[in-house]
């Protein structure tokens, strides 16, 4: 049973853990070695622990899948834009990204906003295609990384 829920502290380094696990593994081909290097350096608990746990309460929404109680799933960010989403490879295609999206979606509609940004992976663009979301404008680079800007309107 996948269960969505708001992240805790307790949270922290297996999120993080999945982040760099699912970064290296789906996306480490969509830039330069050292933008790929240094998104995995200021993710890794092993190497910016503390910086990641001063990040913790800054996003303004961060919540987590969990299946019998490990973490396979994140979605983070503000009301305005998801900064990180992530589902564990073994996990991919269930309808995991698309149930934590509308739970992010709905909190974000809730407390007043309208519109959501997103600077999508080049993978995950599909995903966010069919959840709803267009290309604001084409491929960007930025920090060494291939991004694609793109934005929902909340109905
Ligand atoms: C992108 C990602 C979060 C999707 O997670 P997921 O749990 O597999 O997605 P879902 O199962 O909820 O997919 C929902 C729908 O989107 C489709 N979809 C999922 N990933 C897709 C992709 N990469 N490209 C195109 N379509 C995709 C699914 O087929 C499904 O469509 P359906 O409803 O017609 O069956 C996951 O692939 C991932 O973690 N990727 C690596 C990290 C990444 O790029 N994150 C985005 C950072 S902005």
């Amino acid at each position: 049973m996948i269960k969505i829920r708001k992240a805790t502290k307790k949270d922290i380094i297996p999120a993080s853990d999945l982040v760099i696990k699912t970064f290296v593994k789906f996306n480490s081909k969509e830039g330069t070695k050292r933008g790929v290097q240094e998104y995995m350096n200021h993710h890794d608990p092993k190497k910016n622990l503390d910086q990641i746990k001063q990040q913790f309460p800054k996003y303004k929404i961060f919540l987590v899948a969990e299946d019998r109680k490990k973490i396979i799933g994140i979605i983070r960010g503000s009301e305005s834009r998801i900064g990180n989403l992530f589902v564990a490879g073994k996990y991919h295609k269930k309808g995991i990204a698309q149930k934590l999206i509308k739970r992010f979606e709905k909190i974000a509609k809730k407390r007043g906003s309208n519109k959501i940004k997103v600077r999508s992976s080049l993978y995950a663009s599909g995903f966010y295609l069919k959840n709803g979301y267009k290309k604001t404008t084409g491929i960007r680079k930025m920090h060494g990384l291939k991004l694609q800007p793109m934005t929902k309107r909340l109905k």
